[in-house]
C-alpha cells in the first residue's frame, strides 16, 4: 500500500505550556505501515519524543506490538518480562493479553470481555496508595498529584524499553482535575481526568549549571535489585518525583535471590540516536547507588536521592509538562529514552477507562553521552 502522505505537525498545547517536545502525525496506516513511513515515523520520534496519531480504533493488539517492535526488531520479551513478582509494586496494574502478551491492558472499571480477557477488575493506580502525603479524602475528586514520575523500565535483568506505545480504547470524557505538587511551590495544573503527564529529558539537562552536567555527564547511576519489590513500602513525595528517605526498604535477605549480574548500572545522560542531544535520564525511585567517575560509590540513599531531586525538580516545572488530553482512538508512542512520564487522576467507581500499552525490553542498554 503506498504513503497515505505522511504528515507531523507539533501538538497543541495549553497556553502556558512552554513544551518543545511533542507531534502530532497524520497520513499513516498503522495496520500496514510502509519501511518508508516508518522511518518517517521513526525519524519524528526521536526528534518529538511524543507522537500522537488518532483515530487508531482499529489498531489491534498483534499491529501494536509489531509496530512497537519495530523500533527495535532484536526483541520480543515485555518490558518488564514474563512474570511479575506479587509483590512488586506494579503487579497489580497490568492484565496481559493473552494471545499478544506483550502488549498489557490498563485502566479502570470491570471489563466483562476485552481481548480474551473476561471479567477482569481495572484499578487505575491511585497516588494515595503510594504517596506519604496524599490529597486528603474530601478533595479526592477535585484534585490529584502525579503518581509516579518514571521510566518504563524493569531496571533488573532487562534493559529500558526504546519506546512505549499506548492506545486509549475506553476514555470516560469531560472531568477535569486539578494537578497540586504539594512540595512548597504552590505550583498546580488543571488536567483532564487520567491524563498522563511528560516532561523532557532533553530540555532538562539543558537547563542544568555546567557544573551539574559534568556530573552528569560522567556519573552512573546503580539500580536496586528486585527494584519494584525493594521499595514496595516506600513513600513518594507529592509531586511524584522520588521517595522519602525513611528506611522502609526492603532488606536484600528478604528480597527474592539476588543475581548480582542482573543488576544495572546505567550513565545518567543518555544520547538521542538521532540527533545526538543529551537527555538527563534517571529514575531517582528505584536508584540504589551513584557511581562516579572518580570511582567514588556514593550509597547514602537519603543524600543522593536529595542530590538527583534537586537536579530533576526544575524539569518538572508546570509549563515544561505536556498533559496529554487523551481520546478514544489516540495511539502515543513515546521515546522511553528521553522523556519521563506519570500516570494522574482518581477515578469515581462507574467510570471506565480501558488502555493498551506495550514495551519491549530493550536489546541494547541505553546510549551513553560517549557513545559515537
Ligand atoms: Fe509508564
Amino acid at each position: 500500500m503506498g504513503s497515505l502522505g505522511f504528515q507531523a505537525r507539533p501538538l497543541s498545547v495549553p497556553g502556558s505550556c512552554r513544551v518543545d517536545f511533542g507531534a502530532e502525525v497524520t497520513g499513516v496506516d498503522l495496520n500496514n505501515l510502509s519501511e518508508e513511513d516508518f522511518k518517517l515515523l521513526r525519524d519524528c520520534l526521536y526528534t518529538s519524543q511524543v507522537v500522537v496519531v488518532r483515530d487508531q480504533q482499529a489498531l489491534t493488539p498483534r499491529a501494536q506490538y509489531e509496530l512497537t517492535r519495530r523500533f527495535d526488531p532484536e526483541t520480543d520479551i515485555y518490558g518488564h518480562g514474563k512474570t511479575i513478582d506479587k509483590r512488586s509494586i506494579l503487579h497489580k496494574d497490568l492484565k496481559t493479553i493473552p494471545h499478544q502478551p506483550q502488549v498489557q491492558v490498563i485502566g479502570h472499571g470491570f471489563v466483562d470481555s476485552f481481548e480474551g480477557l473476561e471479567n477482569i477488575q481495572l484499578k487505575h493506580p491511585h497516588h494515595n496508595t503510594f504517596h506519604k502525603y496524599p490529597v486528603s479524602a474530601e478533595e479526592d475528586d477535585d484534585c490529584t498529584h502525579f503518581y509516579r514520575w518514571h521510566i518504563d523500565a524493569a531496571l533488573y535483568d532487562l534493559n529500558p524499553p526504546l519506546v512505549t506505545s499506548l492506545l486509549a480504547v475506553t476514555v470516560p470524557k469531560g472531568r477535569r482535575q486539578i494537578c497540586r505538587w504539594d512540595d512548597g511551590t504552590g505550583a498546580e495544573l488543571d488536567v483532564p481526568l487520567g491524563t498522563t503527564a511528560f516532561f523532557s529529558g532533553y530540555r532538562l539537562y539543558q537547563m542544568l549549571s555546567e557544573e551539574d552536567k559534568e556530573f552528569a555527564r560522567t556519573s552512573r547511576v546503580e539500580y536496586a535489585a528486585h527494584p519494584y519489590v525493594w521499595i514496595s513500602s516506600a513513600h513518594a513525595r507529592s509531586n511524584g518525583l522520588g521517595l522519602f528517605s525513611e528506611g522502609l526498604e526492603i532488606p536484600d535477605d528478604k528480597l527474592p535471590p539476588i543475581e548480582v549480574a542482573k543488576i544495572k548500572t546505567y550513565p545518567m545522560v543518555w544520547k538521542n540516536p538521532v540527533t545526538g542531544e543529551y537527555a538527563l535520564m534517571v529514575y531517582g525511585i528505584p536508584m540504589r547507588r551513584i557511581h562516579l567517575e572518580s570511582g567514588e560509590v556514593l550509597d547514602n540513599l537519603a543524600e543522593i536521592r536529595e542530590r538527583i531531586y534537586k537536579l530533576q525538580r526544575p524539569g518538572i516545572d508546570p509549563e515544561l509538562i505536556y498533559p496529554h488530553d487523551w481520546e478514544e482512538g489516540d495511539l502515543v508512542l513515546f521515546n522511553n529514552h528521553g522523556v519521563m512520564h506519570s500516570v494522574v487522576g482518581s477515578f469515581r467507581d462507574g467510570e471506565t477507562r480501558i488502555f493498551r500499552q506495550c514495551n519491549l525490553a530493550a536489546s541494547r542498554t541505553p546510549l551513553g553521552p560517549d557513545t559515537n
